[in-house]
């Protein structure tokens, strides 16, 4: 990536504030997928063994500036110490009187937690003075929150105002890996692309057709599309206001010629319910008093067939509403087509949090070319936007003074 990286900084002695996006599902105070934590492990690992003392702090939810006590990061600190096989602590803040006591007694090859950002509303307004301050806790920054730094907030763009700022190797892998769409992939070049709602990813789409040859849709976001052909859906989750920018993306698609491919068929329900009861049908006659709730076996297979086409493939977003097992047949069947194509040397990147929660569930993330942390960071990324908390960054060529030095 063209920022400098840990790797290019003497960390030995150094006190080094590490933003990571430690931001895990967590279901009655149990981590759901510890994928991110995980992921977070390189930078952290590395940092310890070269003698610097890591300050680490992310955010959780969106408790907007209040403290939450359901979303403290103690499941979090557990979850670390079991992985790095140490006691992590943690402060009760993420910053005050408190925190400077716990990081003064720190020494080298130590590792303190702080308590939530975002129970500070001056996290995500990009305070200054807050920046300054989580600044003043540390003589380095290295931001390894790929998955946050879509966000212009204080510990991932405002403190880079106050500390010499570097990537993590987390940070550094995904930019890599993502650049790779961006820079002539193999081709063809499909994507996969499903979840609830078309209208939070139209930008992504519309920069995914300027790339792709073809774009394969599934889940809520494909419904959208369905209905604007005209066909009843009868209790389906159908965006109607978006039906102009559908007929936008699907004229603009006819004329880039890029491949749009549509669901034919559905498995349906009437209510999203682990016991209900399903049928497949045609997605021209899905019955008025029932759902389309995952992808039908034809749609499986042809999505399959095409995606066997392809050389490059990023996937985001469920075929249907995976969360329910007997719905989730369609997205599992993808993520075993994209792993049988990795193992064909064809580049496999999923990004997104629940296509990604669904290959972690399969044990195939290992398989993939790249499984991003990244949900909205991902697509952002995709459309071309320049991230804050990437571009804050000191550029490849920077010369990083050594505070020892400067004393
Ligand atoms: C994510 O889950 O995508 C990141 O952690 C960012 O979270 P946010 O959307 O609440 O800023």
């Amino acid at each position: 990536m063209d920022a400098q990286t840990v790797r290019d900084v003497d960390v030995e002695g150094r006190r080094v504030f590490v933003r990571a996006d430690l931001n895990v599902p967590i279901e009655d105070g149990r981590i759901t997928d510890d994928s991110r934590i995980r992921a977070s492990l390189p930078t952290i690992v590395y940092l310890l063994e070269r003698g610097a003392t890591v300050i680490l702090a992310s955010h959780l939810g969106r408790p907007k500036g209040k403290v939450n006590d359901a979303l403290r990061l103690k499941p979090i600190a557990d979850r670390l110490s079991q992985l790095l096989g140490r006691p992590v602590r943690m402060t009760g803040d993420a910053l005050g009187p408190g925190v400077q006591v716990a990081v003064d007694k720190l020494r080298a090859g130590d590792l303190l937690l702080l308590e939530n950002l975002r129970f500070h509303a001056a996290e995500e307004a990009n305070d200054d003075e807050f920046a300054r301050s989580l600044a003043g806790l540390a003589d380095l920054y290295v931001n390894d929150a790929f998955g946050a730094a879509h966000r212009a907030h204080a510990s991932t763009e405002g403190i880079t105002h106050h500390l010499p700022a570097v990537a993590g190797l987390l940070m550094e892998r995904e930019v890599d890996a993502l650049s790779k769409l961006l820079r002539r992939p193999p081709r063809p070049f499909h994507a996969l692309l499903g979840g609830a709602k078309i209208s939070g990813k139209l930008e992504v789409v519309e920069a995914l057709l300027s790339r792709c040859q073809a774009v394969l849709l599934g889940g809520g976001m494909a419904n959208t599309f369905l209905a604007a052909r005209g066909l009843e859906l009868g209790k389906s989750l159908v965006e109607e206001d978006q039906a102009a920018n559908v007929e936008r993306i699907v004229a603009e698609a006819r004329r880039k010629r890029v491949r749009l491919m549509l669901p034919n068929d559905a498995v349906v329900a009437p209510q999203i319910h682990r016991r209900a009861r399903t049928q497949v049908v045609a997605v021209t006659a899905v019955p008025r008093d029932q759902m389309i709730v995952d992808i039908g076996p034809a749609t499986r297979k042809a999505y399959a067939e095409h995606l066997g086409k392809a050389k490059t493939i990023f996937w985001n977003g469920p075929m249907g509403v995976f969360e329910v097992p007997q719905f989730a047949e369609g997205t599992n069947a993808m993520a075993r087509t994209l792993a049988r194509r990795s193992s064909h040397g064809v580049v496999t990147i999923v990004g997104g949090g629940d296509s990604v929660a669904a290959v972690e569930r399969l044990g195939l993330a290992a398989k993939m070319t790249h499984v991003s942390t990244g949900g909205g960071a991902s697509l952002e990324f995709l459309e071309g936007k320049t991230l804050p908390g990437v571009a804050a960054l000191l550029p490849a060529d920077t010369e990083i003074s050594d505070p020892a030095e400067d004393a």
